[in-house]
């Protein structure tokens, strides 16, 4: 695998390794994806290999821009037009019925496709150079955390990957809201930096958001793989601790022997020895910059718990809560996926 700074002769050579069936990772605005041409089969079978996911599972298809939602999906209602316009290129995925011609291998043999216009400069021009969709999920292995740095790809996908694009950390830091506009009310798959608030601004009603109400847990097997219940995992145990109680649960897992890494917000570093204190930032756009980065960081150091601090339960939280309490859930199982 090479990584490569992107500029344009790297970009030329993206494009074409791409229309040769290779895989290419490049940098979004909110996580890393693991790129193939979604129109190629056999290169998007590449992926579900190289991360080690079941095939069942679907896959995002970015694209140049809003013109080339047409080719991709079918009976687009009004609303996806206003939310292309109002957020792409942005975090954005829109779910919705797929066009003759997509493949199964993108839908996971399901009616609907999922697209999105990233927002960012070396996607972008990776896309404009290719011209057409580029299938691309988060360029981890399955299960595991989302990479944000061209770095972490690396750690994930050794030399399964013919180029890495790095294009700097990525600004967002957590993945896209997912937002089905398949049937008949919008329903939020996955929470993400676009809120259901600023959903409802624009198509003037508010989504169903997934794990809100009764009905949508009642849905059949999992559509999102980022919804199932254990996800974005690091390897050691990760638990979500209260404010009032962080210090005293890691001094208790310390003087049991444990080694213990913290991820703390607004509790101040006891500057206890026997523990790795990591302050992350206090506001949630700073905070979902650096998560994944924090994690790998904790996850990394050797610990054999990490506690992080409970979140505020605010609407400005629930994406990063969403995936922390995966994270807790998948965590502790390395290398399982
Ligand atoms: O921010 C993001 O969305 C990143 C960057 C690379 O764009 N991508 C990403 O991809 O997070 P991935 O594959 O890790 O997660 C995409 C999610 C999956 O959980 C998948 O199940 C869901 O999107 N998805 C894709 N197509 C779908 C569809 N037709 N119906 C329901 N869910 C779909
Ligand atoms: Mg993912």
């Amino acid at each position: 695998m090479r990584v490569t700074e992107p500029d344009a002769a790297a970009i030329a050579r993206a494009a074409e390794l791409l229309r040769a069936g290779e895989l290419v990772a490049l940098p979004t605005e909110t996580v890393y994806g693991l790129g193939a041409d979604a129109l190629n089969p056999a290169a998007v079978g590449r992926i579900f290999a190289a991360k080690g996911r079941p095939a069942d599972h679907p896959l995002i298809v970015h694209l140049p821009d809003a013109e080339h939602l047409v080719r991709w999906a079918r009976a687009i209602p009004k609303e996806a037009i206003a939310l292309a316009r109002a957020f792409w290129p942005g975090p954005l995925t829109l779910i919705l019925k797929r066009e003759e011609g997509v493949p199964d291998e993108v839908t996971g043999g399901q009616d609907t496709v999922g697209l999105r216009v990233p927002d960012h400069p070396v996607a972008l021009a990776l896309l404009a150079a290719f011209g057409s969709g580029i299938a691309a999920p988060s360029a981890n292995r399955f299960g595991r955390i989302s990479p944000t740095t061209a770095t972490h790809v690396v750690e994930e996908l050794g030399d399964k990957v013919a180029l890495v694009l790095d294009g700097g950390p990525c600004q967002v830091g957590i993945e896209s809201t997912i937002l089905d506009l398949s049937r008949d009310t919008p329903e939020i798959l996955r929470p993400g930096a676009v809120s259901a608030d600023d959903i409802a601004r624009v198509i003037g009603r508010r989504p169903a958001v997934k794990g809100e109400t009764a009905a949508a847990a009642e849905e059949p097997a999992p559509r999102v793989s980022g919804a199932l219940a254990a996800h974005y995992a690091p390897g050691t145990p990760l638990r979500l601790v209260p404010a009032a109680m962080l210090t005293e649960e890691a001094a208790a897992l310390a003087g049991e022997g444990s080694r213990v890494a913290v991820l703390a917000r607004s509790v101040e570093d006891p500057e206890d020895a026997r523990f790795l204190w990591h302050a992350a930032p206090a506001d949630p756009k700073g905070y979902a910059h650096d998560l994944y980065a924090s994690l790998r960081m904790l996850d990394a150091s050797g610990a054999d718990f990490i506690l992080v601090e409970a979140l505020p339960d605010s609407p400005d939280w629930r994406a990063i809560a969403d995936r922390l309490g995966r994270a807790a859930v998948g965590s502790g199982e390395a290398d399982e996926t």
